[in-house]
Formats: structure tokens, C-alpha cells, sequence
């Protein structure tokens, strides 16, 4: 049985293609047309789904959609009536919601097919109870709380479930404008963090800041039974789409959030790419803060509705990775299963999972253990894409290639690591991958200057060999999808001091032989040659989506000073760089 999920006109647009019960193939958009967090249709996407596993969508059963915009509709309605300037736009937006859930005629549109031999049965799945199917459904779970928060989906921003074998119960919704999300994105638009995708950034100031202001911020958000109430008088009116708007072409838009409560309060808003200064950091401290608070207090409130240890969690929020490392001693909860793609291109896989188990009633069976669910190169292609640049390329055997990038790595050297099926999810876990050592105490700046160009304060992360977690982190819940954050042992920060946060934590990939062997074996090369299990891993890309093909490998390789492609069995070594890099990152003698 063939289900195609889609994530469509809204941000992070997606496909993913599940047979039998088992995802197979999925991907955002953003990979393949270039564009970040696109919002429109996924066609390239859908293509790329139905080619892996080579259908046609003639032979697709079912069609399910992570949207439903009947969901709720008196909600919205009451809202817009309430706010007469809104009617108009809800109207607008309604009919413009009507084309586009014309999926038969989009789709047969979008792969050139006669619409007339397209026999699926469509499904519209209200967007958060898609968000938490994607993560109940990847789980090992018979039974779990299932809790999704985000910025907004189908009028609603937080959702609480209760998880049973094939079912998900509702238990309570947050409706709009009420959102924890968007209390973080006013905050980041205030201190000039204004991009959709932005709210990352600032999680990683946040540990820069005090405590001043978290008194003055705890009003914005309150918590209350069943639920939290923001303050509106700290918030434009944002519609009923919350102030994210989907433009024509995709390009997915922030309405400016705050008030003019915020400039009387704070100051000035920050201006983008200005000088940070304490004030913007204190304001980042007091939301991540108050975000944890209140997301613990919902947690609590969860809990007592569905008193078990697992706790299945999705939605945009859910990519929070310093919450989620906090929440096993904040909470009852001692299990998370958050699966690679919280946000929302994870809603292909949870509308399609969703049709899977709940509609049909199939049985469970598939466990989605990793995020390699992307498209692959023959080793044919990528010789073909070298020589093509006009790359000399060395071909190495397995271990020949490992023994040789990990030298490169532990030399000092930046290597661009691109190996096997491409990342499902915003995170680079070891297939397109820029990896370094983790111990030189410039590497952060070596990242910055030569590829990455990212903010100072933004840290890079460790991938750890599962089997070592313990000895360097302070938790042992795994972290396989890099959505946790935790605090680094207290004699391992020096060895890992280019991916230790200022707060002395790391958001960790845990790495398994099962889920990645050729990533956990390049790690135990690099653990064997200077005995640290841990490499540095940022994605493969300069300021664009994560690259998906060999020619945007080669071609991010070739434009920025990276000194290693490491591309299938292919190694090509810039030249002068042939022996490393500790002139300029000089290492430090390992514990
Ligand atoms: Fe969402």
C-alpha cells in the first residue's frame, strides 16, 4: 500500500512516501529547489518520493495531507468576527486555502499525469495532530503522552494527546492567538532576529544573558489550568495565520510580532546584523526561561492526564533543544521520541503514518530509528561530478578512507563529509556533514571564518559514540536526532572545548554502529588516534539549505576554504593541506 504524506503551502513544504506502514523516502523541498523553509508546493519533492521507490502516482492509494483548514473553523471564525479589520484577510485566505486543497488537480499538475487515472483516496489531517503522529508513530511506543507546540497550525499552537496503540485521543488544545511560539518569535524579531527559522539563533544566546528581565517577561506569558494565556498587549494583532505569511512564490514571511508596549518597556528593537548588546542577550536569557517554565508546567499538566514515562513530542518548538535535555528533571517524563523532523516538513510523515495506522487501522510495526530517508549517489555518479569540477580524487577502500579522514580530522583539518542517503530533518547527522576535531580551541573561529560565517555565539555540536555518552555527558538518554542539549562533564570540556557552549553544554548526536556504521566507524578512528570519541559536526552547506547532491557538495567544497572532501570512497585534499591544519588550530593535548 502506497501513502504519499505532503506538508504544503506552509513553511518547510515536504513529501514522504510510506509502503506498508514504512516510510521510505522524504524530504523538504528546500533540498531541491535551494530554497530555505520554502512554502509552496512540494512537486520536486513528490517526484523524488514516488521515483525512490519507483511508482507513479497513478499507483499512489492514498494522499494525506498535514493541513486542514475545516479544522476549527468556528474558532477562527470567532476570531475574525471579533476582529473586524481580519475579515477580509480570513476571507482571503479561506478562498485561497479552497485552490490549494486541490490536490488531485495540483498533483496531476505538478507530474504532467492524467488526472483522470489518479485513483488515490485524499486525506486533510489537522496540523497537530499530524505533528504529534509523526512522533508517536516513529516511536517504539504501544502508549504515550503525546504533546506538539509550535507558532500555529490550523488555529491551534499547542496540543496534548494521549497515545494508545493505534489511536490518538485529543485531550486539549491552545488556541490562537495564544502560542508559545510566537512569544518566541516576537521576542527574537525585538532583539533583530527576524527570519523565519530565526528562533534557533537566539536559544544559542540565550546562556550569554542575566536574569534581568525575567520578572518583566514572565507577564508576557502566564501560565493557567490546562493551558497558558499570553499577554496581548505586548503583541501586534496577528491574524489568523499568526503573522507567518506563505507569499505566491513560497517565500515564507515573519509579520512584525511586537508592540509598541515591547520599545516602551525595552528600549529601541534591535536592528538586524547591529551590535548585540547585554540588553538583547538578557532578553534572550529571560525567554528561553520562561519558555521552559511554562512548556514544564504543560508537561506537568500532561502528565497527570497521562501518568506514563514516554513522552512522544513534535512541532517547530520541539527543535527547543535545551528544553528537551532539561525536561527529564524537570517533568515526570523519562523517555522522549522526537523524530529528526519536528518541525514542519515532519508532517508528511505524520499525516501519512496517520492514514496508516489510524484511519486504516494497520498494525505497527516500523520503528523510525534514523533520518537517513533522503536520496543517495552511485559511487559512478560521483566519480562522474569530480572530474567533471576537475577534482584529482584519491579512491580508497573502507578502511583506508577512514583511517585517512579521521588523520585529516585529528591534523586539524575541515573535512566535507558526504556519505550515503541524505538527512531527513533540519540537522546534519553524519551524511552531509562538515566534520573537525572538537578539541582545538580556535576551530569555532577556523568554522566561522573559513565556511560557516555563522554568529560568534552560535555553538557547534558533538557527535559522541553512544557508547561513551555517559562518560562526557551528564545524561544518558540518548540523543540520536541532536535535539537534546546537555551539560558536558566537568573534566571533558577542555577535550571538547570547540563544542562546548558557554554554559558548559552540548548539543549531542549520539551515535550508533545500527543507525550510521561508516559515521560511528570514522569516530572510533578518530577516538583510536587521539582518544576522544567525539567529532565536531555542522552541516554541509555555507549559508544555504543542507547540500543534497554531489555538484552542491563539490561546489560548497570548491568555494569556501574547506580543506577535505571526503565524498563517497573519493577523498580530495585542497592542496597545501596535505599534512593538516595546526599552524592555525593548534590541538590540545588530550586527557
Ligand atoms: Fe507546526
Amino acid at each position: 500500500m502506497l501513502i504519499l504524506g505532503l506538508n504544503m503551502f506552509h513553511a518547510d513544504a515536504s513529501a514522504a512516501i510510506v509502503v506498508d506502514g514504512e516510510v521510505k523516502f522524504a524530504i523538504a523541498e528546500e533540498r531541491l529547489n535551494r530554497r530555505k523553509h520554502f512554502g509552496g508546493f512540494p512537486a520536486l519533492a513528490v517526484k523524488a518520493c514516488l521515483d525512490a521507490v519507483g511508482a507513479k502516482i497513478s499507483d499512489v492509494d492514498h494522499v494525506a495531507v498535514g493541513q486542514d483548514s475545516d479544522a476549527n473553523l468556528a474558532k477562527k471564525v470567532q476570531y475574525a468576527l471579533a476582529n473586524p479589520a481580519k475579515i477580509l484577510n480570513f476571507i482571503k485566505l479561506r478562498q485561497r486555502k479552497e485552490a490549494m486543497r486541490d490536490v488531485r488537480s495540483l498533483l496531476s499538475i505538478a507530474l504532467d499525469a492524467d488526472s483522470a487515472e489518479l485513483r488515490f483516496q485524499e486525506h486533510h489531517l489537522e496540523h497537530h495532530i499530524a505533528h504529534i503522529a509523526s512522533a508517536y508513530y516513529g516511536s517504539p511506543w504501544e502508549k504515550a503522552a503525546g504533546f506538539s507546540y509550535d507558532g500555529s497550525g490550523d488555529f491551534v499552537s499547542t496540543m496534548m494527546a494521549r497515545c494508545e496503540g493505534n489511536d490518538i485521543e485529543i485531550l486539549d488544545r491552545v488556541f490562537l492567538p495564544h502560542s508559545l511560539g510566537s512569544v518566541y518569535t516576537m521576542i527574537c524579531e525585538f532583539i533583530g532576529y527576524t527570519q523565519y527559522g530565526d528562533e534557533g539563533k537566539v536559544m544559542g544566546l540565550a546562556p550569554y544573558g542575566k536574569e534581568t528581565y525575567c520578572d518583566e517577561i514572565r507577564k508576557i506569558v502566564a501560565p493557567k489550568n490546562g493551558g497558558f494565556q499570553l499577554d496581548l498587549s505586548y503583541f501586534k494583532p496577528l491574524g489568523s495565520n499568526q503573522g507567518m505569511q506563505v507569499l505566491p512564490d513560497g517565500t515564507v514571511r515573519l509579520a512584525r510580532h511586537f508592540s509598541k508596549k515591547m520599545e516602551k518597556l525595552f528600549g529601541e528593537p534591535r536592528k538586524p546584523h547591529t551590535e548585540i548588546t547585554q540588553r538583547d542577550m538578557d532578553l534572550a536569557f529571560a525567554l528561553q526561561h520562561r519558555f521552559e517554565e511554562i512548556f514544564f508546567h504543560l508537561l506537568h499538566q500532561l502528565h497527570q492526564r497521562v501518568p506514563c514515562a514516554d513522552l512522544a513530542l513534535a512541532g517547530g518548538c520541539a527543535l527547543n533543544s535545551v528544553a528537551n535535555g532539561k525536561l527529564f528533571d524537570r517533568t515526570p517524563f523519562r523517555r522522549t521520541y522526537i523524530q529528526p523532523a519536528a518541525g514542519d516538513e515532519g508532517l508528511a510523515i505524520g499525516a501519512a503514518l496517520h492514514t496508516y495506522h489510524s484511519v486504516l487501522k494497520q498494525p505497527r510495526r516500523h520503528e523510525l530509528k534514523h533520518s537517513y530517508l533522503g536520496p543517495e549517489f552511485s559511487e559512478a555518479y560521483i566519480q562522474n561530478c569530480l572530474q567533471t569540477a576537475g577534482l584529482e580524487a584519491h579512491k580508497l577502500d573502507r578502511p583506508a578512507l577512514l583511517d585517512t579522514v579521521a588523520d585529516q580530522i585529528a591534523n586539524g583539518n575541515v573535512v566535507g563529509w558526504f556519505q550515503g542517503r541524505m538527512e531527513w530533518g533540519p540537522r546534519a547527522l553524519g551524511n552531509r556533514s562538515i566534520v573537525a576535531h572538537p578539541g582545538l580551541p580556535n576551530m569555532k573561529d577556523v568554522l566561522n571564518a573559513r565556511i560557516k560565517h555563522r554568529e560568534w555565539f552560535r555553538p557547534f555540536a558533538p557527535s559522541i559514540l553512544a557508547d561513551r555518552q555517559h562518560e562526557y555527558f551528564e545524561h544518558d538518554h540518548p540523543s540520536p536526532f541532536m535535539l537534546h542539549v546537555y551539560k558536558i562533564r566537568p573534566e571533558k570540556r577542555k577535550q571538547l572545548c570547540a563544542v562546548n557552549h558557554v554554559d558548559d553544554t552540548g548539543r549531542l548526536q549520539t551515535v550508533t554502529r545500527e543507525e550510521n556504521p561508516l559515521y560511528y566507524d570514522l569516530i572510533s578512528a578518530f577516538h583510536s588516534k587521539t582518544g576522544i570519541p567525539v567529532i565536531l559536526n555542522t552541516s554541509f552547506n555555507e549559508n544555504e539549505p543542507i547540500v543534497c547532491t554531489p555538484e552542491e557538495a563539490i561546489d560548497c567544497f570548491q568555494r569556501t576554504r574547506m580543506d577535505v572532501l571526503a565524498i563517497g570512497p573519493f577523498v580530495v585534499v585542497k592542496p597545501g593541506r596535505e599534512n593538516g591544519n595546526l599552524v592555525t588550530a593548534t590541538a590540545e593535548k588530550n586527557a
